[in-house]
């Protein structure tokens, strides 16, 4: 009896270990590069009729800066132009936070092509927080904008590819799709003005794009029907039945990837490229092919 039961010890641990050693491989060497490529449909009211039915790839969180990044972003940008989008949007943290993978991460991005531009906003990781004595001690009424500045002038070296960083600012491309996009709201950095982006708008945008998902709340109080978001990366690590324990956001799981809403305002938060440690566990890293669509009968349900 004392014999079989501690067989059925070292069965269960010897299986305990390899599931064990199965799970970290998996987690550490193979879904890290396993990007899904997603189809969601975006359905957004007020769509400019030049815009039904074109396609839109949301790129976030690519995080140049470890040995996987060059033939990840050769892959990248092979994948994105095969889609043929007819818009690229990019969420922010395009580099892993040190000036020298400004050149690299911008010369990959010059190759994206679509129709109609690339255009994008920065993350957290793109910015570098200056010492308070260079801005007034703090004390400087502007302190909180001017302390973050972004790396080794990514913004301008990403614009002089033609990809039209937007900082906290809108723009109207061809055909009257009006964008809003802000400087990155995040535990580490806090500079998204969505008043002032929306201040060199005449009109409310369709779309705003902003590295956290943190701005839901902020952004349906404006009336902005539709959010693109990353950053959290999903979580990287997702519990069956519970979800991402680490989201680095404040509204926590809630936003953590896919879609959500908050009012008449609808989100999706892409699950992001990559990021700086190499660690995903049921939750693989996402490229986001949008079809943009108006909805048949806009918010028939949804209180005013
Ligand atoms: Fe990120
Ligand atoms: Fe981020």
């Amino acid at each position: 009896m004392k014999e079989n039961q501690s067989e059925a010890v070292r069965l269960a641990t010897g299986l305990a270990l390899v599931g064990g050693a199965a799970l970290a491989v998996h987690s550490l060497l193979i879904e890290p590069s396993w990007v899904e490529v997603s189809y969601p449909t975006f359905r957004l009211p007020d769509l400019p009729p030049f815009w039904e039915g074109r396609r839109v790839v949301h790129l976030t969180d690519l995080h140049y800066g470890n040995p996987r990044s060059e033939p990840l972003f050769r892959w990248m940008v092979n994948t994105v132009n095969q889609l043929d989008p007819d818009l690229i949007l990019i969420t922010g943290d395009f580099i892993q936070d040190l000036w020298r993978y400004v050149e690299p991460c911008v010369r990959h991005l010059a190759g994206l092509r679509s129709r109609f531009g690339v255009v994008g906003v920065l993350g957290d990781h793109d910015f570098k927080r200056l010492p308070a004595r260079h801005v007034g001690g703090g004390k400087h009424p502007e302190s909180r904008s001017i302390r973050y500045t972004p790396i080794g002038g990514l913004a301008e070296a990403l614009d002089s590819v033609g990809i039209r960083i937007l900082r906290n600012e809108s723009v109207e491309l061809e055909g009257g799709l009006r964008l809003a996009g802000v400087d990155p709201k995040t535990e580490r950095t806090d500079c998204a003005d969505l008043e002032v982006a929306l201040a060199c708008s005449p009109a409310t945008p369709h779309l705003l794009l902003s590295h956290s998902p943190d701005l839901i709340g902020e952004a349906s109080a404006r009336g902005i029907p539709a959010i693109l978001a990353g950053h959290t990366h999903g979580g990287q690590v997702v519990v069956p039945f519970y979800g991402p324990p680490v989201t680095h956001t404040h509204t926590g799981r809630a936003h953590a990837s896919g879609w959500s809403e908050r009012g008449r305002t609808q989100m999706y938060t892409t699950r992001g490229l990559t990021s700086h440690y190499s660690l995903r566990l049921f939750c693989r890293p996402e490229i986001a092919v949008f079809e943009l669509h108006r909805p048949a009968d806009p918010w028939p349900d949804l209180p005013a």
